[in-house]
């Protein structure tokens, strides 16, 4: 096992940390690591709810607050990763009935679990954020 300095585990618990279960079923991702590069790597064999279509994940990553992996097809790539934060104002969408709403403080815009926008002032759907997923992991740029 490679032993970590407390620099890199200072900015890798600074990077990333995991959101808990919610009330309505998302599941905090596991197995997450900050790559050399910057990317956030989820490794899939920890992550048992993304091996099933409508499957989802929260996380939170610095560059980009809080995210969700969503499994959207049984393809290797078949995977969204979209940013939580309502593109209307900013505040952050949490899950209900199998997608998206933006509760108050939001002003209720909603959307599809893979982040299109439903209905709403939101003038488009959650912003997608870029990944490259194989069959052991999805690595969000
Ligand atoms: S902040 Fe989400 S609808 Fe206004």
């Amino acid at each position: 096992m490679a032993a970590l300095n407390r620099r890199s585990f200072v900015c890798g618990i600074a990077a990333i940390t995991a959101l808990g279960f919610t009330k309505e079923g998302a599941v905090a991702a596991t197995g997450i690591k900050t790559l050399a590069n910057g990317k956030t790597e989820i490794d899939l064999k920890l992550n048992t709810a993304l091996s099933k279509v409508g499957g989802v994940v929260q996380l939170s990553i610095n560059k980009y607050g809080k995210v969700a992996v969503v499994r959207t097809s049984k393809a290797a790539n078949g995977f969204s990763v979209i940013n939580l934060s309502c593109p209307h104002a900013g505040v952050n969408v949490k899950p209900k009935n199998g997608g998206w709403v933006c509760s108050p403080p939001g002003h209720g815009s909603e959307f599809a679990l893979n982040g299109a926008l439903k209905t709403g002032v939101a003038s488009s759907g959650l912003r997608s954020i870029n990944f490259v997923a194989t069959t052991k992991a999805v690595t969000i740029a």
